[in-house]
């Protein structure tokens, strides 16, 4: 028989929720089991268990047919280092992380951790990317749904295909990331069919009030006059996107061209060269002077070459 240790704690963590230590109890068990020599209970401790975290780990991967193509699933492993952002950015960022980590202790006091976050910005400056920082730094699997093809393929369907999204939110926790949000945050009276974009934005509401999952819900848009007030309250946090300033952009050039960074360089150059562009721009450029160093066999950048890839960035991105 398990010891009466063993079973207290079992019986706790069902009560509290915490899987990961009701299996380790319960592994527990079966080796104490087997030392008493009672192998075939051991056993049968053992498969149950197998079987379970099999059902469990398969559970997370299977979408139902209708939402394939909608919902993408992926294992990002972007480490939080490379995301370059202002300081306090970065701490809102942290204390999302952290408070996901220690949700069963704001639990065990009545309180939520944060876990939807809206997130608004010009393009290319790190939403989709801290969507997969986030899923990285929590282990967890990052599904993107493509809101846009939610909106225009299935009109009549949209709030329907919600629902399923929020129940796969609910049994399969993990980050979900909404990008191109707009497509159904748009401000209600500016839609040409008012009545069923008002009706999915309603049922989203809804259902994002409702939610009481474990999953991190993430909402990305780069148009924050489109979106509806009501919107706003419903989200835990809502942080702004902006392109990087002078510390952010020799931050970002340090860390792409790693090794490549050349020992001399005119920094006042390459800032003034880099102005204006988004983070997404210059990781570009620097790749691309990253590439043409390699092709000539060169250990570094030439700098000549970095102002240049910036400026034709910059050149490129006036004529849009
Ligand atoms: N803050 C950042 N720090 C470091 N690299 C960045 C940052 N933002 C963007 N990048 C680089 O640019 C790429 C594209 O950025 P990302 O997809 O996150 O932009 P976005 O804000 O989601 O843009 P969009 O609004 O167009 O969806 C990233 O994969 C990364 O290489
Ligand atoms: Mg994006």
């Amino acid at each position: 028989m398990a010891t009466a240790e063993q079973l207290k704690t079992l019986i706790k963590s069902h009560f509290s929720e915490e899987s990961e230590r009701f299996f380790t109890i319960a592994l527990q068990v079966a080796a104490h089991e087997a030392h008493q020599g009672h192998g075939a209970l051991a056993h049968d401790i053992r498969s149950i268990l197998d079987k379970a975290r099999s059902e469990k780990s398969t559970k997370v991967l299977k979408f139902p047919a209708e939402l394939h193509g909608l919902v993408l699933s992926e294992k990002p492993d972007t480490p939080k280092a490379a995301l370059i952002m202002p300081g306090s950015l970065q701490t809102r960022i942290e204390r999302i992380i952290h408070e996901f980590r220690q949700m069963h202790k704001l639990k065990s006091h009545g309180l939520t951790h944060r876990r939807k976050i809206m997130l608004i910005g010009p393009p290319g400056t790190g939403k989709t990317m801290t969507a997969r920082v986030l899923a990285h730094e929590l282990s967890l699997s990052l599904n993107t749904v493509q809101v846009d093809k939610l909106v225009t393929k299935f009109m009549g369907e949209t709030s329907a295909k919600l629902r399923q999204i929020f129940d796969l939110i609910q049994l399969n926790p993990g980050v979900y990331l909404f990008d191109e949000f707009d497509a159904i945050g748009g401000e209600r009276s500016m839609d040409n069919d008012v009545g069923e974009m008002r009706r999915v934005l309603n049922s989203f509401l809804q259902f994002i009030e409702q939610d009481k999952s474990d999953s991190l819900i993430v909402a990305a848009t780069n148009s924050p006059k489109l979106l509806d007030r009501a919107l706003y309250r419903r989200f835990d946090d809502v942080l702004y996107y902006k392109i990087p300033d002078t510390d952010g952009r020799k931050r970002l050039i340090q860390n792409v061209l790693g090794t490549f960074m050349p020992t001399k360089l005119t920094w006042k150059d390459i800032v003034s060269a880099s102005e204006s562009l988004s983070h997404a721009e210059i990781d570009q450029s620097c790749k691309d002077a990253v590439k043409q160093a390699i092709l000539e066999d060169l250990k570094q950048v030439q700098p000549a070459l970095l102002k240049q890839m910036l400026k034709e960035r910059r050149e490129a991105g006036l004529k849009e």
